[in-house]
């Protein structure tokens, strides 16, 4: 029997915003959700803010009861010890951050992370609690040279070795030309590639949580094309980047379902 997926929202802030505006555009997102009368159960919505705003949304969120989940944009491989500049899951979990991304294409391509560091990452993850955003994606040369899904199934087996599926997966397919450009995939594409990273959570992992995991898309995502991507059976929400720091375009897409059909 097919699984009933929650649709997950989920904004990358990059390197952008600190604490002080943090707390600002957490609580003028949560305005502009009720406001709308944003029903959670249409779309689950988390935002990923540098590690330094991360206590203050906590802060909010918990005094507030904001229905907005939170997370970190990375996180060590280790738990304690000298790693200079590093931030272990353990001090995550103590923020209640639900969510880590790990492996996006930033960390990867700048920050040279391996396929190895990111299995290590989602493991490191998981011992603490954390739900991890695992992104994989193919760049423009990859995508002529190898086809569409390759690469990023490639980088799924390769960060799923050793893990166990019932601590919680998200996945986020996000092309590596997509990200920044303007240039979103098709949601033809999308749906191509995510089918397949299904399959492989499928092989590797059974399939009940196959059908349980979450499937994003991410790449110029913006509120005039989101629909288009969620209208695909096995796309099940976004990761966005740019279009995630204005409070208007970011709630949005989160309420995609308004638009569907438009
Ligand atoms: P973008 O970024 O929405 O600005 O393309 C997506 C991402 O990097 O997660």
């Amino acid at each position: 029997m097919a699984v009933k997926r929650t649709p997950f929202i989920a904004g990358n802030w990059k390197m952008n915003l600190d604490h002080l505006q943090a707390i600002a555009f957490v609580q003028k997102l949560a305005w502009a959700l009720a406001d709308a009368k944003h029903d959670f159960a249409d779309a689950e919505v988390a935002v990923f803010p540098p590690f330094t705003d991360l206590r203050s949304v906590q802060t909010l969120v918990s005094a507030d009861s904001l229905p907005i989940a939170y997370g970190a944009q990375d996180v060590s491989a280790h738990d304690s010890g000298a790693y200079t500049g590093e931030i272990s899951g353990a001090f995550l979990a103590q923020l209640d951050c639900r969510y880590v991304i790990i492996g996006h294409s930033e960390r990867r391509t700048l920050h040279h992370e391996t396929d190895a560091d990111v299995n290590a990452k989602v493991l490191a993850a998981h011992r603490h609690g954390l739900v991890p955003v695992v992104c994989v994606g193919e760049t423009a040369d990859d995508l002529e040279a190898h086809g569409p899904s390759a690469v990023p199934v490639a980088q799924l087996r390769a960060a799923l070795e050793g893990v166990d599926g019932s601590k919680g997966l998200v996945v986020a397919y996000e092309p590596v030309w997509a990200i920044g450009s303007g240039q979103a995939a098709t949601p033809a594409q999308a749906e191509q590639v995510c089918s397949a990273l299904r399959a492989l959570i499928a092989e590797l992992l059974g399939d009940e949580v196959a059908s349980a995991t979450r499937i994003l898309y991410g790449g110029s995502v913006k509120a005039a094309n989101i629909a288009s991507f969620l209208r695909e059976p096995n796309v099940d929400g976004a990761l966005v980047g740019g279009a995630s720091l204005d409070i208007d375009e970011f709630s949005s897409i989160v309420r995609f379902k308004k638009h569907v059909g438009a």
